[in-house]
């Protein structure tokens, strides 16, 4: 029912420089698969099948990996390397791609709006590609929110409990428990120092929005650090209608950060890679 999923790429990886000066930062591998393939995995595990990126400038390295390598194929077909490819191979055969540009670093809810011509009028997932989210096993946190959202037909963003001094990394939100883990949003504050925090219930960089947060968001006016944010625009869906957060299953890596990518990484390899 949800088919598009939304990628915002155009951010610049200042934390990861130089590794970032001419990479983007969603190709940095995680053990051997860049952070945005683990997304679009997650989307198209979630059954969407159609991804759509809002780029920037020096991020064609991600367009590139979402297409056929020609000269790689050629090069190693028939041989023992191609089993490598199988992973890249399977998500190019399962979804389409679609890609346009932020011009302007204006915010995330900015890079949203952006990406409206690719979206249309249809409710969709976005996924931050910082934020890496594994469920061994189990539903995608992706898939567990699509679910969610046949239920209730509204804009959900997933949230995890955080540490009181961290509430100032993220979207935190206040609302009314509906069961354990859900709760509807009546207030939401972007990066709340802890004192301004309405709970330590923090945004994790998984949303399924509804499309009339594209109207809001244009004329939601900047909010923290002058850039326009979704957070603003999806506390006024909250007043308007409703908007769900769920404190989702699984496990959450801040890959925006050098002690989450490294703690992400050694999972992996342990959990994923060898186990394979
Ligand atoms: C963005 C959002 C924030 C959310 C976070 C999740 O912030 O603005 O509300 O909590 O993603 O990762 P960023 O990390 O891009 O500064």
């Amino acid at each position: 029912m949800i088919k598009k999923c939304l990628f915002p790429v155009a951010g610049y990886g200042t934390r990861f420089l130089p590794a970032t000066k001419s990479m983007p930062k969603e190709m940095l591998p995680v053990v051997n698969k860049p952070l945005v393939q683990y997304g679009v995995e997650e989307a198209i595990a979630a059954g969407m099948d159609q991804m759509a990126f809002v780029t920037g400038r020096g991020k064609r390295a991600i367009t590139d990996h979402f297409d056929i390598s020609y000269e790689l194929e050629h090069q190693i077909a028939g041989s023992n390397k191609e089993s490598y490819l199988t992973s890249i191979r399977e998500v190019l055969d399962k979804a389409r791609f679609t890609m346009t540009r932020q011009r302007e670093m204006k915010g995330l809810g900015h890079a949203i709006l952006t990406g409206e011509t690719l979206i249309g009028n249809e409710p969709f997932g976005v996924v931050l590609s910082d934020d890496l989210c594994l469920n061994n096993g189990g539903d995608s946190v992706m898939a567990q929110m699509v679910k969610l959202y046949k239920q209730f037909r509204c804009s959900i963003v997933a949230i995890q409990e955080v540490p009181a001094d961290q509430t100032e990394k993220y979207g935190v939100i206040a609302g009314e428990s509906l069961k354990d883990g859900l709760y509807r949003v009546d207030d939401m504050i972007e990066k709340p120092s802890p004192e301004e925090a309405p709970s330590n219930l923090a945004i994790i960089g998984r949303y399924i929005l509804t499309p009339d947060i594209f109207d809001i968001l244009r004329d939601t006016p900047p909010g923290k650090g002058g850039e326009i944010q979704l957070t603003d625009a999806l506390l006024q869906q909250a007043k308007n209608g409703c908007v769900m957060a769920y404190k989702f299953e699984g496990r959450r890596f801040d890959c925006g950060s050098v002690d989450g990518f490294i703690e992400a990484t050694n999972f992996v390899y342990e959990n994923v890679y060898k186990a394979q």
